[in-house]
């Protein structure tokens, strides 16, 4: 768990350090926004299970749609994936999307 923590950390302060593109946004803000509304219902062990929902990026971008959904926050597209970006660096691994 600490070694993926500390991949994710990485992985965000590399995307960091190309801030400069106006295009770039906060790698922080996925894990944010997980953390302050997701964390306190169902910890990490749920991204566990052998027999997940979450199989490529669309079921995973479905599920957190459907959660921020089910706690009624509103979340912009943009704010789906951050918080997608986040959980795939922390758990999934898919390969990078293709625009
Ligand atoms: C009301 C409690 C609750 C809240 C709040 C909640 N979750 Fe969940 N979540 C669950 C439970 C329970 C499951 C597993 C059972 C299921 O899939 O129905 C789950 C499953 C998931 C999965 C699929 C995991 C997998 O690999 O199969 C994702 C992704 C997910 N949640 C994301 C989020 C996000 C993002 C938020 C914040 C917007 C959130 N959840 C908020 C309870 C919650």
């Amino acid at each position: 768990m600490s070694r993926r923590l500390a991949l994710a950390l990485m992985l965000a302060s590399a995307v960091g350090s190309a801030a400069g593109a106006p295009a770039a946004r906060d790698p922080g803000r996925g894990e944010l926004l997980y953390a302050t509304h997701c964390d306190a219902c169902h910890n990490v062990q749920v991204h566990w299970r052998d027999k997940q929902a979450v199989s490529d990026w669309k079921s995973l971008e479905f599920e957190v749609r459907r959660w921020q959904g089910v706690a009624g926050l509103g979340w912009s597209d943009a704010d789906i994936g951050e918080v997608a970006r986040y959980l795939n660096a922390l758990h999934y691994h898919f390969p990078p999307r293709t625009p």
